[in-house]
């Protein structure tokens, strides 16, 4: 089966600061470096190394070619990339702080601007029982969720960056959501429901260092994180998103995805950066926490 993924992809430019700077401070970087990312993007470099059919639908500007590249190398099908001439490719500027925290100022660009020509060919490819991913750094996804319910894909959907709107359109397509604690708090305030009550059969909720819970048909299970400590969280959700839907995808039970991701997050952690460094299987299964 595979994977199809509507996301972003962002060129990740990262500041490391001693703290994230306040209103009207000027703070020094001790280095800065630029690398492949976006949730999008992020997202499918971590399904493709966690071993599934990964294509990713989405669109670069002419400044873009090095990220289709690495994501061709890392495994990603990028036949669904389309490159857009009059619009730079998104960018994100990263500040992460010397605990590892961070904080992300995003500009869209071609992310904004994917064609739905590009989509609807890329899910025409798709089979029942195939994977819809998606995420808030794009447009179009009540659309595209509305598609893939016709061609009976499997609908998952990453809420962040929040967005109430979007999330609670699609809400009636989903098969699993995944949000954070904050996010989850967000949902039940636009909605009056409760995560237990959305009627998602699949929702997971993140919660940094206390793990995630696992909600299935109203029924919710924690899971506890990998005791690790954190070098750059920036990335580790995604990863944690990849690897989950990748396992489902390969058929594992939904108790052994978390678990796998879960290993795969923490590891995330502990690396600096995001798609250039996301680990692989190998890497998950050796690591010892
Ligand atoms: O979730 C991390 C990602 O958020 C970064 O890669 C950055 O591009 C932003 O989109
Ligand atoms: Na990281």
């Amino acid at each position: 089966m595979a994977i199809y993924n509507l996301g972003s992809i962002n060129a990740d430019y990262f500041y490391h600061v001693p703290h994230l700077p306040g209103p009207g401070e000027t703070l020094a970087a001790t280095s800065m470096s630029r690398g492949l990312g976006g949730k999008g993007a992020n997202m499918s470099v971590a399904a493709a190394r966690a071993g599934a059919h990964t294509a990713h639908i989405g669109a670069v500007g002419g400044d873009g070619k090095w990220a289709i590249d690495r994501m061709t190398e890392f495994g990603v099908d990028t036949r669904h990339i389309t490159t857009l001439t009059d619009t730079p490719m998104g960018q994100a500027l990263i500040y992460v702080d010397d605990a590892g925290e961070n904080s992300i100022v995003l500009l869209n660009g071609a992310n904004f601007q994917i064609p739905k020509q590009t989509i609807a060919s890329a899910l025409s490819e798709a089979s029942p029982g195939d994977t819809l991913l998606m995420q808030n750094e794009t447009l179009s996804q009540l659309e595209t969720a509305k598609m893939a319910r016709s061609l009976d894909l499997y609908i998952a959907y990453a809420a962040a960056p929040f967005d109430a709107a979007a999330v609670t359109a699609a809400l009636p397509y989903l098969d699993f959501l995944i949000l954070n604690e904050v996010e989850a708090a967000q949902l039940e305030e636009a909605t009056g429901k409760t995560p237990e009550a959305l009627g998602v059969t699949d929702v997971i909720i993140t919660l940094g260092a206390n793990g995630a819970r696992w909600i299935h048909s109203g029924t919710a299970r924690d899971f506890p994180a990998m005791p690790v400590t954190p070098v750059d969280t920036t990335g580790a959700g995604d990863t944690f998103t990849g690897y989950i839907l990748a396992a489902r995808d390969r058929g594992l039970p939904m108790e052994q995805c978390i678990a796998l991701a879960m290993r795969a997050g923490a590891l995330m952690v502990t690396r600096q950066g995001t798609a250039d460094v996301i680990p692989d299987l190998k890497d998950v299964d050796e690591a010892r926490f």
